[in-house]
């Protein structure tokens, strides 16, 4: 039997009513679609993306119905910087809720790591006073159809019914991004790359060796000697 597909009616149902969710079989980007129909609120699940987009213009491909990718709008805000690491925080908390242990952690900015392998990622563009987010979370997928070696798919560990996982994920989506300044501790508290030693790459080339001690009010990682802001990342180990 094929994957069931996403239960709009049932998600919208069960979710706060500030969302307002459609699903679509097919689509290029989640992200483009809402960038061309902007709402706060509005949230896109696509079961196919044949050109989902990842950080500085990199691919996110996952094959139809073993993912859940989704974008959704929500209104100016003063924190920016912020919103990519409080819906890493907001979507590890639900996969952690569903699973009823912590599996997931977060690795600054932006990737929610299972035993250090990256289970999904986060997509975060400003759109006029606003933002469009973007989540890709693999699911189904065997190791074969994950992009990279260092990846896990959420199957592997429990098992898991997409339209539940994304109730819940929303709802603490919902709860977490209007209350940005009172989750920044929180993610302070659970992002593993606080206190450890990193290798940052910046878009220049140049590559930074440090530890790091925290994040800023505007949601930088503070190393012993710099500020590197989420844009300024290739890649952080
Ligand atoms: C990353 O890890 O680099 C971020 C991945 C973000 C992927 C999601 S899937 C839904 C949305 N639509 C896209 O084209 N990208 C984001």
């Amino acid at each position: 039997m094929g994957i069931e597909g996403l239960k709009v009616d049932e998600i919208n149902s069960k979710v706060a009513q500030y969302w307002s969710v459609s699903v679509t079989e097919e689509t290029a980007s989640t992200q483009i679609d809402l960038a061309n129909n902007f709402l706060p609120g509005k949230v896109l699940i696509a079961e196919y993306q044949s050109a989902g987009r990842g950080r500085l213009d990199r691919k996110f491909e996952v094959p139809p119905r073993k993912g859940l990718t989704f974008s959704f709008c929500i209104a100016a805000q003063n924190n920016f910087g912020w919103i990519p690491l409080i819906t890493g925080l907001a979507v590890s908390n639900a996969i952690n809720k569903y699973a009823k242990r912590k599996l997931v952690s977060i690795k600054w900015p932006n990737d929610l790591l299972i035993d250090e392998k990256k289970l999904a990622g986060i997509l975060s563009e400003k759109h006029g006073e606003g933002a469009i987010v973007g989540v890709g979370i693999n699911i189904y997928q065997t190791q074969d159809e994950l992009p990279i070696e260092n990846a896990v798919s959420l199957s592997m560990l429990i098992d898991v019914d997409r339209s539940e996982l994304m109730v819940l994920i929303l709802n603490e989506l919902g709860e977490a991004l209007s209350n940005i300044d009172a989750y920044k501790n929180e993610y302070r508290d659970k992002c593993v790359t606080i206190g450890a030693r990193i290798k940052a790459i910046l878009p220049n080339g140049e590559v930074i060796e440090d530890e790091a001690l925290g994040i800023s009010d505007s949601g930088s990682l503070l190393t012993k000697t710099r500020e590197i802001s989420v844009g300024d990342i290739v890649h952080l180990r």
